[in-house]
């Protein structure tokens, strides 16, 4: 308890699973086995996590840890048990959290630094729209939330860099100029200038946060990049394009609407979040 009202008092909630597992394997030290685990460093630092690793490994055949996406691997995708794994550790790791991690502070810096009145705009749609529940689908009657995810990938890509080896000798078009390409030339694409191209998008170099709104918008769709790919085109096992293309965005767009149905405000700056107004 003692423990759990410091924390409280410093950081204002404390989590009780770490407190009580060491409160109890304390107890249990002394009064089963009749030792004093503060007499080793170690057991009385670490103990409850050594008995976590060990009971972990004696309870893991009965404990249902969500094996079913490995069970799709192997039966749709003849891939082993291992191959599953490993694919799934890259896609969370690097494809997933790797590539969020970018992506979320730029769009809560574009939130936070924007002096349009976004905000307040923000705000009455996520809570005119979308129902009682947030979901997937209901973001998608959210046009200026989708509309702002779009203009932050566009001016921030995260991951502006693209490599690809030409499969065939063929002819590259730019407004301009045709390049002839040779089969097994590596090529690289630069999205941070592809979508700041002024013969596509007025004021290229701004946040328009409603540039991408109502049909004149959605045509600039096919003009953003960000997944290796246009937003208007669909992941195959030959293109290379972000697998997640659309739950990337409606992930980043379900963020958005939650931040604003909670809060009126959201003050900060490109790092920190300094005041969060809560919704009244
Ligand atoms: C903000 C988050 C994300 C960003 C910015 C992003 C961006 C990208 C980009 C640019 C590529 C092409 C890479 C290249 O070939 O050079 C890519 C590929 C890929 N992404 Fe994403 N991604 C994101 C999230 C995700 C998520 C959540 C998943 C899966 C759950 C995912 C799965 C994949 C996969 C599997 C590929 C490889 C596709 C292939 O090579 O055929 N991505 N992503």
């Amino acid at each position: 308890m003692d423990t759990i009202e410091s924390t409280i008092s410093k950081s204002g909630s404390a989590s009780y699973l770490v407190p009580l597992q060491q409160f109890i394997f304390k107890f249990l030290v002394k009064s089963l086995i009749g030792a004093d685990p503060s007499s080793s460093k170690e057991i009385s630092e670490s103990g409850y996590i050594m008995l976590d690793r060990w009971l972990a490994l004696q309870i893991l055949p009965t404990v249902h840890i969500g094996k079913e996406v490995i069970g799709r691997g192997e039966a749709e995708f003849g891939l082993n048990q291992k191959e599953c794994i490993h694919n799934l550790l890259f896609i969370l790791g690097f494809n997933a959290f790797g590539g969020f991690s970018v992506f979320l502070p730029s769009l809560v810096s574009a939130l936070v630094s924007d002096k349009t009145g976004l905000q307040e705009k923000i705000r009455k749609e996520v809570r005119e729209k979308g129902g009682s529940t947030l979901s997937f689908d209901s973001v998608k009657e959210m046009p200026l939330v989708l509309s702002v995810v779009y203009e932050t990938l566009r001016l921030n890509p995260p991951v502006p860099l693209q490599y690809g080896r030409a499969r065939k000798n063929f002819q590259l078009s730019s407004h301009d100029s045709v390049f002839d390409i040779k089969k097994g030339e590596l090529l690289c694409g630069f999205q941070t200038l592809v979508m700041r191209d002024p013969k596509i998008f007025e004021e290229p170099e701004s946040f328009k946060a409603d540039r991408f709104m109502n049909e004149k918008g959605s045509e600039l769709l096919s003009y953003l990049y960000w997944s290796n790919g246009p937003q208007t085109g669909s992941p195959t096992a030959s293109n290379k394009q972000c697998a997640a293309k659309d739950y990337v965005v409606l992930t980043a767009a379900l963020f958005v609407a939650y931040a604003f149905r909670r809060y009126d405000s959201i003050t900060g700056d490109s790092s920190s979040i300094t005041a969060v107004e809560k919704a009244k």
